[in-house]
């Protein structure tokens, strides 16, 4: 049987008080949308409808690469059994439909199995969590232990309230009974709505066995609401990546100061100090380690390499052995042989840095190739734009660049050339000699320093 996911994502989510649609706020760097449609309704289903309303377009734009998705426009946010309404027309009549929530972005896949599984077997099965406190929520009505009903805070009574059992609103059902039972809701509750909690008692009058699963964790059940709640979120979702992590052995100095937003894979022995953010793809050989406040976006470190504190790493790749920072930034299109440092206060852009090269203080290093072994000075500049063109500078192997020199590009130094300091260079230089282009140096003999004149 099918497996047909409905996300119901037409809310406004006034409490965020953000004029970005609640379901493109984003946790752990991916929308929450996009963590339902990704982790939840992919894995589990082959179809997927997106009910949409406030912001539709905006939402729609946010998944164009998504071209599977079925988009059904609930124009007034009527219920939600109005809202999973609007998508039974496009349902296959063998399906079982799973209902997602698209501001609940953290439900694990095996819970949702679990769901179909019941529904498969022709169960309406409901997802249920204990919460100290569960006011606002949906309340689960039993009677010797048997599901009787659910029924809505605003029309609970004394008695009821005191349940602690809630509904999550996640349910799955087969498609027949559910098509019957969504054209049979009316809207006649304390909010004027049409509940699809009603279809439980629905099942219940028809004879169809009513199940729960009940989630494990409150943080697997939680809907996003306010910044507050989203915040939290953000802090479980990053502690459970940390603690899988761990598991397959990396050290993280603090798993409560760790943010990955995206995917990291690591080889043995790696360690992460505390307060890194790592975005993107990052990618780790064996023993690499990163200091405290690092950022890391889209990068590639190679085995046994060091980054130190600070440091801000972009679209780079950094081979075996290399030394980064403390506080280098390494802007996109940088590359590093193995072997290579960048040390405090270098800027990189769109360089190749040769096997065992060294820019290790204050320097800016964009648009170049450096070969082997070159050794820039402290505060060397390349000067890559006239202010309209980028241009390339060339080291060669061996070079020494002394400090304070400004390159001015597009322009040669050869292997071997020694470059004396504070020269600005516009010329190729030679391999192998000594190119200085500064001022001589003058002593004036007899020059005295002018005093004070009697008054
Ligand atoms: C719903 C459940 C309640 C459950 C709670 C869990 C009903 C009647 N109640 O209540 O039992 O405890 O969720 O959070 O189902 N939505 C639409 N279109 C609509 C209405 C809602 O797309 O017309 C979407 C919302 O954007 C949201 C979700 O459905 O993502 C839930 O709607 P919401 O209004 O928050 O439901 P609750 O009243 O909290
Ligand atoms: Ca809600």
């Amino acid at each position: 049987m099918p497996v047909h996911s409905v996300i119901l994502a037409a809310g406004q989510g006034t409490r965020m008080k953000s004029s970005r649609p609640k379901v493109l706020q984003t946790l752990a760097g991916q929308s929450l949308l996009s963590h339902v449609i990704n982790r939840q309704a992919r894995a589990v289903s082959s179809d997927i409808h997106v009910v949409y309303g406030h912001a539709g377009e905006q939402v729609k734009a946010a998944f164009a690469q998504d071209v599977d998705l079925h988009w059904v426009e609930q124009t007034e946010q009527l219920g939600t059994g109005h809202a999973v309404a609007q998508a039974l027309p496009d349902i296959a009549d063998d399906a079982t439909v799973l209902v997602l929530y698209g501001d609940v972005p953290l439900v694990p896949a095996a819970t949702l199995s679990a769901l179909c599984q019941r529904a498969s077997e022709g169960a309406l099965a409901i997802l249920t969590v204990n919460l100290p406190d569960p006011s606002g929520y949906g309340r689960i009505l039993r009677e010797q232990r048997e599901i009787r009903g659910i029924v809505e805070h605003k029309d609970a009574t004394a008695a009821q309230l005191e349940i602690t059992e809630v509904n999550t609103g996640l349910l799955a059902a087969p498609i027949g009974p559910l098509r019957r039972w969504i054209a049979a809701l009316s809207s006649d509750n304390a909010q004027g709505e049409y509940y699809l909690t009603d279809c439980v008692a629905a099942a219940v009058a028809d004879g169809l066995a009513v199940e729960s699963v009940s989630a494990a964790a409150e943080a697997d059940v939680a809907g996003v609401n306010n910044r507050q709640q989203l915040a939290a979120l953000e802090r479980a979702f990053q502690l459970q990546q940390a603690e899988q992590m761990m598991a397959q052995g990396l050290q993280l100095m603090d798993p409560q100061r760790f943010d990955l937003r995206g995917q990291l894979s690591f080889g043995q022995d790696c360690l992460i100090d505390v307060n890194a953010v790592l975005e993107g793809q990052v990618v780790l050989g064996d023993r690499v380690q990163i200091g405290p406040n690092c950022q890391l976006k889209n990068c590639q470190i190679g085995a046994d390499t060091q980054i130190h504190a600070n440091s801000v790493l972009e679209e780079a790749q950094v081979a075996e052995h290399c030394t980064v920072g403390p506080f280098a930034r390494l802007r996109p299109g940088t590359q590093l042989a193995s072997r290579a440092k960048v040390g405090n206060f270098v800027e990189t852009k769109k360089v190749e840095v040769g096997e065992g090269s060294k820019i290790n203080h204050l320097s800016y290093v964009g648009d170049a190739k450096l070969g082997r072994d070159v050794n820039v000075g402290a505060g060397t500049i390349t000067c890559n734009y006239d202010g309209v063109n980028k241009h390339l500078t060339e080291i060669g192997d061996g070079a020494f660049i002394g400090s304070d020199a400004a390159l001015v590009a597009p322009v040669k130094i050869g292997a071997g050339a020694t470059i004396g300091a504070g020269s600005v260079i516009s010329r190729d230089a030679p391999a192998d000699k000594l190119t200085v282009a500064r001022g001589r140096q003058m002593t004036i003999d007899r020059w005295q320093r002018p005093s004070k004149k009697d008054s």
